[in-house]
């Protein structure tokens, strides 16, 4: 009889709980009576050289399994890698299906954002097309929280939380040298062509924090003129001005913020720019045009790696989605992303649920306009009110000599 065997992949940008996801799929496919657990090294580019892993090889214990879902990045290795059209190179899914084979596997598991669906949609049709009997389902994952049909994607909140924490430290910093003297702080966040990050510095505004002064997402056409008079009217009010810009803010005439400094040039699989520089070239252009001090502040990879300001609510709904998906699989769903659907926010409660990955591959889900201000330089109190809940709680990193500890590939 053949065995029962599952293999997991992690694609995409990592985040702070991809791997809580990894340990949910691993989990739950042992106590389904699954045989071998396998991991693909860097997701399906390094299946395709037939890099794996028996991940019982790596997880020995309860204790581990506490330690992967406070590990930052993907435990496995990650990859950006887009497969071809099923008609334009057959041989590529020929291979993929003769690894799988080989390896008894009857469960095809994906974690990633919606470029890594794209995969899953594109095995699933092959497998059905071509008869092939294993199941294919994706774990969502991306800081940028941009998948749709979801109420919202794992990794989203604890970024969330790292920025909101992180622009309140950054105000701190900079009140502190407010004296006789202006300085403008911008701060430049990921997420690609979608806002929720960027929004995400609005949590900043508590009781002792005014929050950041102005707030631009890539949804809406960023004017530099109209940005540079209306910081110049904040200089009239106060001394210190916190901005805080989206990686993705485009010029009207469609150009990214960023290519005016001359980033943007390295273009992925996917055919999506690398976005970086934004905060930097604003900072020169407003040093120039005000003549005060400035300061470009790239939160860069560590928005999604910051594991030890992780949210309770992200590791364990990560780690929900990944038993979900086993269990969806095993139940015979294939070609389906698992979902969170919001029950309740105060109690905050969410379960999972499940859908058509077509409807969820490549497609980008964007703020809605009616969750900015008028002139789209800040988000309103439902979109504070939609992020809220996701950041609440901890989990307190296994701190050694000082520092967290991680999980890592034995190889
Ligand atoms: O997809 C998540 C993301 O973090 C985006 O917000 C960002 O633009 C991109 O990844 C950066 O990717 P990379 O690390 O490959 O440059």
């Amino acid at each position: 009889m053949a065995k029962r065997n599952i293999i997991v992949g992690q694609s995409g940008g990592p985040t702070a709980v991809i791997n809580s996801s990894l340990a949910g799929v691993y989990k739950t496919a042992r106590e389904r009576g699954f045989h071998t657990v396998y991991g693909m090294l860097h997701g399906i580019q390094g299946l395709l050289d037939e890099q794996y892993v028996d991940l019982s090889t790596q997880i020995h214990s309860d204790m581990d399994i506490e330690l992967l879902k406070r590990t930052p990045s993907a435990f496995l290795g990650s990859c950006r890698y887009k497969l071809p059209e099923i008609h334009e190179d057959m041989e590529i899914y020929e291979k993929i299906f003769a690894i799988l084979d080989k390896l008894e596997i009857e469960v095809f598991i994906y974690i990633g954002g919606n470029d890594s669906m794209d995969t899953i949609k594109k095995l699933s049709d092959y497998a059905i097309v071509k008869g092939h009997s294993q199941k294919f389902l994706g774990v969502p994952k991306t800081i940028d929280n941009d998948l749709a049909l979801t109420d919202h994607t794992p990794g989203f909140g604890s970024a969330a939380k790292y920025i909101a924490a992180s622009t309140k430290e950054i105000i701190r910093d900079a009140l502190g040298l407010a004296y006789k003297k202006d300085m403008i702080t911008i701060i430049e966040i990921m997420g690609r062509n979608a806002g929720w990050l960027t929004g995400a510095t609005a949590l900043a505004k508590t009781e002792e924090c005014d929050g950041p002064d102005l707030i631009y997402l890539p949804e809406v056409p960023f004017d530099i003129e109209k940005f540079r008079d209306k910081v110049k009217e904040l200089l009239k009010q106060k001394q210190s001005i916190i901005i805080a810009v989206s990686e993705g803010i485009k010029l009207p005439d469609g150009r990214y913020v960023c290519e005016l400094s001359g980033g943007a040039d390295y273009v992925d699989p996917f055919g999506h720019k690398q976005l970086a520089g934004t905060a930097a070239y604003l900072a020169g252009f407003l040093a120039a045009e005000i003549g005060c001090k400035t300061r470009g502040i790239e939160f860069s990879t560590l928005q999604r790696s910051a594991s030890h300001m992780a949210s309770r609510v992200d590791i364990d709904e990560a780690f929900m989605v990944g038993g979900a998906a086993v269990k969806a699989a095993d139940e015979g769903d294939t070609g389906k992303m698992v979902v969170i659907d919001r029950l309740s926010d105060d109690p905050y409660m969410s379960t999972a649920g499940i859908y058509d990955v077509h409807k969820i591959a490549n497609n980008e889900k964007l703020v809605p306009r009616s969750w900015m201000n008028e002139d789209a330089s800040y988000v309103t109190d439902e979109f504070i009110n939609y992020i809220e809940p996701l950041i609440q709680g901890d989990y307190t990193p296994f701190m050694v000599n000082g520092l967290p500890q991680h999980l890592v590939l034995k190889r």
